[in-house]
């Protein structure tokens, strides 16, 4: 049993999530939707990274989001911070360790189609790994040559469809490209990853999807759209865009999440 895992243990004694949750970017603010929230800073479990992005929060949190137990990774490390791609792997190890045995990955992504504009939500259906990194370079054993096909439930998939209908979300589909990042991708860059096939691009979840298949967890993923990618319109990217859009999201975000959460516990 890892550490961090004692500790949380020591906190919370019966805590037993079935499913995590990782916040992206500008996406906090789903935090409080916890109910009975136990919070616990990276600070005090051990091994956990320290996240350096201003728009992230960097804590542990166990509680309830629709009735159902969760914990909830507020604040990811990403490989931009360090250079290495497995950021998120002690998170992620913790999350298998405490019984979670489902994921759902949040970010913020820049669209690469202008009729999925600022505010839209994507869900992921694969992703594409440009970047050169992995983050099970260097583990040992035969697990490590974690299987990426369905990486993204395709069952969970078409529920998430049918509950953003239910719900009123509007909820596209598409595929994630995983640039390292800091920096913005450059409009040629851009121009690639559409021939390419890629639907949205951005710097997280890739690493953390093959960490969370690795350990065995069902994924899935929803990016909230917060820009068109680097030279479809003439504005320069920022990360303040990334913020603020992120944050208005949060509400169809957390109305698809409360219903995608209590599907999952039901079924
Ligand atoms: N590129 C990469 N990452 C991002 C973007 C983008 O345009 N928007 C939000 N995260």
């Amino acid at each position: 049993m890892s550490d961090a895992v004692s500790v949380i243990r020591a906190r919370l004694p019966n805590a037993a999530p079935k499913l995590g949750l990782i916040l992206g970017s500008g996406l906090g603010g789903l935090v409080d939707e916890i109910e009975s929230a136990t919070r616990l800073p990276y600070t005090e479990l051990p091994g956990f990274p320290h996240s350096t992005v201003s728009s992230h929060a960097a804590e542990l949190v166990i509680g309830r989001l629709a009735g159902v137990e969760v914990a909830v990774l507020a604040g990811r490390v990403h490989a931009y911070e360090t250079g290495e791609a497995d950021a998120m792997a002690k998170p992620l190890a913790t999350l298998k360790g405490l019984g979670v045995e489902n994921l759902i990955l949040t970010n913020a992504a820049g669209s690469l189609h202008e009729n999925m504009g600022p505010g839209s939500l994507m869900l992921i259906s694969d992703h594409i790994n440009l970047s050169g990194r992995n983050p099970l370079i260097g583990v040992e054993g035969d697990q490590r040559f974690a299987n990426m096909v369905d990486a993204y439930d395709p069952v969970w998939r078409s529920r998430a469809m049918e509950l953003a209908k239910a719900e009123g979300v509007t909820l596209r589909e598409g595929v994630y490209g995983w640039f390292l990042g800091p920096s913005f991708e450059t409009p040629a860059e851009i121009r690639m990853a559409r021939t390419l096939g890629m639907d949205a691009v951005g710097m997280s979840t890739v690493p953390e999807t093959i960490l969370a298949r690795f350990h065995g967890l069902k994924v899935m993923a929803i990016s909230s759209i917060t820009n068109l990618g680097a030279g479809m319109t003439g504005d320069a990217l920022s990360h303040h865009e990334t913020k603020d859009v992120g944050a208005t999201i949060v509400p169809q975000l957390t109305k698809l999440l409360r219903a995608v959460v209590a599907d999952m516990a039901a079924g």
